[in-house]
């Protein structure tokens, strides 16, 4: 609860590093500070580890057969080796330190490493002083016997993210998942078990054909839980959108009764929040309206939107949110948490339990001396479960709640910088038009050989088909920058710039556009 008083950013104790003074997009950063960097701690490994001044203490002398101290070694340098090879394209390095990463580096890497070495805070359970989980493995999250610390922490953090939501004092369920793609698969499951409960034990042949629906801008992962659930990706209807990638309403209240005069059970919608490629939110209250109507499943994916509901400025776009039943929100995207870190968030407390628990006499008993409600590990499909929790917990408590606003902030004004910057600059044309909802900029980049030709004509979408690979092809041989491309629908291929790194720069921005005009201008 303290973290929303918490004002602390991570700038304030970060600025002062000369890297902050550069952007991560642009070239100038210096790969002589990069030999310095190694140089320097290879020095402090050689102190660290060659024990130079072992001899003071012979009991920490090593000898020869001692393979502790050159495992440390190569651990140590092949982290490091491993580190500073990560924003390579091409044998290039892009920065160093890699500026992209700086933001997460400080606050959060640490963070999950620890998380997921630490058996420590597991044994720090009177229960489970002698416990072979104690300093012997990285902590599971099955029982509150084993890791009671983390269970607190992620009912804690879960009640806090409903509460964001705005269900009535938190109240509700939920589980940390390896991501939203398995979160999205909860959702689905616990709406068969909320409509046809015999599923979980006859199988689907205790239920009518079932249906979902989503929208046609869809992440795929939707379709793989129909397949992987055995709805069968035919039970999975599409939703036509409109020009900004949002969900047409009536199309979905017309394609339910399509549905139901086939006679199968419309059972499920998926309304997105802050899409992937458009990064589109789709108008929560009418699809309410129309589950309400129809006794449906109002599930909303807010797997790469979700960190807007942090922000005061931006929350508006979730405005019906509170009336879904389930939510994905991924902190491991938008909020810069590490992977892995998402939640399925449940409106109703129990169902979670109720669909996934099957009471495991040697994990679950029930006559346990505390309060079994704890062991949170029967509602997950997994049985032992990663920490996901303590690296958003720590980030949370670093931050505040008003630290991530400003994250968000941050990350959307750079793209409405992006956006404003190229909407009317000759060249450039923008996918859809407006503001974007969400951080993601998509738009074409036009050569000149191309510009004047009739965008209609077969042989203009060809080529303009080609040219963001192009360019982002150029960009990787010359090791500056990259930005994502993909086609949509009719459309042909476009870039989207997504921005969530609240630590780049306008000149970062400056740095992308006159990149693309570098290495796009002649083709
Ligand atoms: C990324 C994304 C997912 C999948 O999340 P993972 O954590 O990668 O599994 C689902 N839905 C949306 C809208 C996404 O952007
Ligand atoms: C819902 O839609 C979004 C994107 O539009 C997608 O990411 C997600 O996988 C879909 N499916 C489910 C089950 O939520």
């Amino acid at each position: 609860t303290q973290a929303h008083t918490n004002t602390h950013t991570l700038c304030s104790t970060s600025c002062s590093s000369p890297c902050y003074t550069l952007g991560f997009l642009q070239k100038n950063n210096s790969l002589g500070e990069e030999g310095r960097l190694s140089g320097a701690l290879s020095e402090r490994q050689k102190n660290l580890f060659t024990c130079e001044n072992s001899d003071r203490d012979v009991r920490f002398r090593r000898t020869e057969t001692d393979f502790s101290n050159m495992f440390r070694k190569l651990l140590f340098s092949s982290c490091w080796n491993l580190w500073t090879s990560l924003p390579t394209i091409s044998g290039r390095r892009l920065t160093v330190p890699p500026r992209s990463l700086t933001s997460t580096i400080r606050t959060s890497y640490w963070r999950a490493w620890r998380a997921s070495t630490s058996s420590y805070l597991t044994s720090l359970s009177p229960l489970n002083k002698s416990s072979w989980t104690a300093g012997t493995r990285s902590s599971t999250a099955f029982t509150y016997e084993i890791a009671p610390v983390f269970v607190l922490m992620e009912q804690l953090t879960l009640k806090k993210m409903r509460e964001m939501i705005g269900w009535p004092s938190g109240e509700g369920d939920g589980i940390f998942s390896p991501g939203g793609a398995i979160s999205n698969m909860y959702s689905v499951m616990i709406a068969r078990y909320k409509y046809f409960p015999d599923v979980k034990t006859k199988g689907m042949s205790a239920a009518p054909r079932l249906v979902l629906f989503t929208s046609e801008h869809s992440h795929y992962s939707i379709k793989k839980a129909g397949a992987a659930l055995g709805f069968g990706s035919e039970n999975v209807v599409l939703l036509s959108t409109d020009e900004r990638g949002r969900v047409i309403p009536s199309d979905l209240e017309a394609k339910i009764l399509d549905v139901k005069q086939k006679g199968y059970h419309p059972l499920f919608v998926n309304a997105t929040a802050g899409s992937t490629v458009y990064g589109a939110f789709d108008p929560i209250n009418e699809i309410a309206d129309i589950c309400e109507k129809y006794n449906m499943w109002l599930h909303v994916d807010g797997a790469w939107g979700g960190g807007l509901l942090m922000s005061r400025k931006h929350r508006h776009k979730f405005s019906g949110v509170e009336r879904a039943n389930s939510v994905t929100w991924n902190p491991h995207k938008m909020m810069g948490v590490p992977l892995q870190c998402s939640a399925i968030l449940v409106r109703e407390k129990g169902i979670l339990s109720g669909c996934n628990s099957m009471c495991a006499g040697y994990l679950f008993q029930p006559d346990k001396q505390y309060d079994v409600s704890f062991d949170t590990g029967d509602k997950a499909i997994q049985c032992g479960r990663h920490v996901d929790i303590f690296k958003f917990w720590l980030m949370w408590k670093a931050k505040g709640t008003i630290g991530f606003e400003q994250h968000i902030d941050r990350c959307l004004d750079l793209s409405q910088y992006l956006y404003e910057k190229i909407r009317n600059r000759e060249g450039y044309e923008m996918v859809f038009q407006g503001v974007p909802q969400h951080t993601n900029v998509c738009f074409w980049y036009i050569p000149p050989s191309l510009r004047g030709m009739d965008p209609n004509s077969q042989e203009y979408r060809e080529k303009l088909h080609k040219v963001a690979p192009k360019i982002k092809a150029l960009m990787m041989e010359s090791g500056t920058t990259m930005v994502g491309y993909q086609p949509q629908g009719q459309k042909v291929n476009f870039f989207r710039m997504v921005i969530s790194n609240p630590a780049a720069l306008q000149s970062d921005i400056d740095f992308l556009i006159d990149e693309i005009e570098r290495l796009g201008h002649g083709l």
